[in-house]
């Protein structure tokens, strides 16, 4: 089957019913996307699919033959990824780091799809689990992200 992750294809041969987490990370060795819980609950391996968040340890790899895969990897290719790792760095929002991936992956996803959300939307939006508490810090760089649409921080 093929995949396509990150403007790059890959021939894998795994089941069809492999999660998609288990190829990116173990047979394609991008590690920068996390296992958590592997239950659609923590939100630490999400990656993008046609650019909609989804959990890459529930995804079946049928699910995404032939898609567009994004993973952290390849998030500041993409403007909205790019301005939203600055914004990052400028909060200092990671603590441990290990759900900011993640994290990462759903700031872009919500910005691309909603440039200005409301505070509903940020919190409908940005559900990841992080037990450092970041979550301060995650608001305040989504916030100064969506009053500053299309400038460079
Ligand atoms: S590892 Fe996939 S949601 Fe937790
Ligand atoms: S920064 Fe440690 S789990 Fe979120």
């Amino acid at each position: 089957m093929n995949l396509q992750i990150n403007s790059q294809s890959y021939q894998v041969n795994s089941d069809g019913d492999t999660p998609l987490l288990w190829i990116i990370r173990d047979e394609l060795g991008m590690t920068g996307t996390k296992y958590g819980c592997g239950l659609a609950q923590c939100g630490a391996c999400s990656v993008l699919v046609d650019g909609e968040v989804v959990r890459s340890c529930v995804t079946p790899l049928d699910s995404v033959a032939g898609r567009q895969i994004t993973t952290i990897e390849a998030i500041e290719a993409d403007p909205v990824g790019k301005r939203v790792v600055a914004a990052w760095i400028k909060h200092q929002v990671p603590q441990c780091g290990y759900c900011q991936s993640g994290q990462v992956v759903a700031a872009t996803a919500l910005l691309k799809q909603t440039p200005n959300p409301s505070d509903d939307e940020i919190a409908a939006a940005m559900i990841n689990l992080c037990r450092c508490g970041t979550y301060n810090a995650i608001e305040a760089a989504v916030k100064d992200l969506s009053s500053k649409e299309g400038e460079t921080l």
